[in-house]
């Protein structure tokens, strides 16, 4: 079996469901926000604040393009990694990319009080929230060969979801 990636927005629990699923399949596990703040000795909030998100989108993609040595791992994505065409083509070719669909109640839920995300450090992140999944939304729909609805399911039971479908 090939990597298995998964996308989705921020506070969808990419990074839990990772760790439990590559857990449940014997593999490593790879959190593509972890890899950059590890590989440029910074938070995401220190890059954001420093050199603004284009740079961010671009490291991203840099960080990205190391993936295609990697075999057999579980990787989480960054939310907004499916932004750039080309992050998506490469995510296509190095494995099965797993769109986890949370919908905006239980996003709102996840991500209430959050100080780690620079996107919604804001007066008005209900909204921005609102706004980037109404636009996102469509592109990991278009960009996932597999979907998987995580309303009301534990990460139990969404790993395990995922393992019957690979
Ligand atoms: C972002 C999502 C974050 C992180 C950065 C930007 C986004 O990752 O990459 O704050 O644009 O949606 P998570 O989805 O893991 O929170």
């Amino acid at each position: 079996m090939n990597n298995v990636i998964l996308i989705g927005f921020m506070g969808s629990g990419k990074s839990s469901v990772g760790k439990v699923l590559a857990n449940k399949l014997q593999r490593n596990f790879i959190d593509m926000d972890d890899e950059i703040e590890v590989g440029e000795a910074k938070s995401i909030n220190d890059i954001f604040d420093e050199y603004g998100e284009e740079r961010f989108r671009e490291l991203e993609t840099s960080y990205l393009e190391k993936l295609f040595t990697k075999k057999n791992k579980v990787i989480s994505t960054g939310g907004g990694v499916v932004l750039k065409e080309e992050n998506v083509d490469i995510l296509k070719k190095i494995g099965t990319v797993i769109f986890l669909h949370t919908p905006y109640e239980a996003l709102l839920n996840n991500l209430q009080g959050d100080l780690t995300r620079p996107l919604l450090q804001r007066a008005d992140s209900k909204e921005v929230i609102k706004n980037l999944l109404e636009k996102r939304e469509p592109i990991y729909f278009h960009a996932a060969s597999m979907i998987i609805q995580t309303k009301d399911k534990s990460i139990n039971d969404i790993t395990d979801e995922i393992i019957k479908l690979l």
